[in-house]
């Protein structure tokens, strides 16, 4: 786990922050994902994006959280609290994923969650969990689960009222963290999946 809050908080000041493609506007292209448009965005080109968008804005992103960390600017303790309880509320109705936690204790996935974003965004260190690897390692999670859970979180910092700039830089930290818990290719997901 020390080694995830180390590259939590090296994804704060090394990835991307003010974008020439939002995190917003590649949420909205992940709904083109399943619409087979030939011209839609495939999945990993959405990834693609999101890498790119992080890149460009790394120096930004880095300067507004040495600034004010982005800890304080989602409310603290209370504020990211709030927000994983909503982020979680919003995977449940998520027909997509919500079968991953529709058996789980929502409020303590919230709360875990919550421990791990406050310690990584510049928070006291007050994740005592397993490596993300360990967490996610048989959930045959794909980068479609990515990019549809993503879109939840942005859902999320939209209803708790985050700015554009909060929401790219949560994105960018898990753009960073992506290959820590997507261990299979599209098309490899198990029975239950979509
Ligand atoms: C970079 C992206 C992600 C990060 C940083 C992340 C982080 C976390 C953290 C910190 C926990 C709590 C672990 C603990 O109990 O201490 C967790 C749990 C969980 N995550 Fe993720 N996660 C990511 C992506 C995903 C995705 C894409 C899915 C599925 C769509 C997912 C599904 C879950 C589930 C189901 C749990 C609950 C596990 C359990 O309590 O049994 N995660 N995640």
């Amino acid at each position: 786990m020390k080694t995830a809050l180390v590259f939590f908080a090296v994804a704060l000041t090394v990835v991307a922050v003010t974008a020439p493609v939002s995190a917003n506007q590649s949420a909205d292209a992940e709904t083109k994902t399943k619409s087979n448009k030939e011209d839609a965005p495939t999945v990993d080109e959405q990834i693609a994006g999101l890498e790119a968008m992080c890149a460009a804005n790394t120096e930004a992103r880095a300067a507004r959280h040495a600034k004010t960390p982005l800890f304080e600017r989602l409310g603290g303790e209370e504020g990211i609290h709030k927000l994983t309880r909503e982020i979680v509320r919003l995977h449940l109705e998520n027909d997509k994923i919500s079968y991953m936690f529709e058996d789980l204790d929502a409020d303590r996935v919230a709360h875990r969650v919550a421990l791990f974003v406050i310690s990584g965004t510049g928070g006291p260190a007050v994740y005592d969990g397993p490596e993300l690897e360990v967490t996610h390692a048989d959930m045959g999670l794909t980068n479609s689960d990515f990019l549809v859970a993503g879109g939840d979180i942005i859902q999320a910092m939209k209803n708790m009222g985050h700015g554009q700039e909060e929401i790219d830089e949560m994105v960018c930290i898990l753009v960073a963290l992506r290959e820590r818990v997507i261990f299979e290719k599209e098309g490899g997901k198990k029975a239950g999946g979509y």
